[in-house]
């Protein structure tokens, strides 16, 4: 499937500057896993009539933080107020 242009700024990166954000990001397998995601998302996006690049954007996106020490985590649902009961969760949760 060919590659999709980004135009509607959902966010201020180019899909190639996403994507070199990713694999700098991400261990290769799990950086393999967003890029095959990504295609099937675009697949069910055309068959579904949804936007292409907001398709695009959360796949790729869908596991940035899957690698992210639980600290982070748990520092961020205090620093921002989140629903205490989030604690009792993990990065299967937290992730998302
Ligand atoms: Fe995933």
């Amino acid at each position: 499937m060919a590659e999709i242009k980004y135009h509607k700024h959902y966010l201020p990166l180019s899909r190639p500057e996403l994507v070199e954000r990713l694999k700098a990001a991400l261990k290769p397998a799990r950086f393999e896993h967003v890029l095959r995601v990504e295609q099937t998302a675009l697949t069910l996006a055309k068959a579904n009539h949804v936007d292409l690049e907001a398709a695009s954007v959360a796949a790729l996106c869908h596991d940035y933080a899957k690698q992210r020490p639980d600290e982070d985590f748990v520092r961020v649902i205090k620093a921002n107020h989140l629903a205490p009961e989030l604690l009792n969760y993990g990065n299967a949760i937290w992730h998302g």
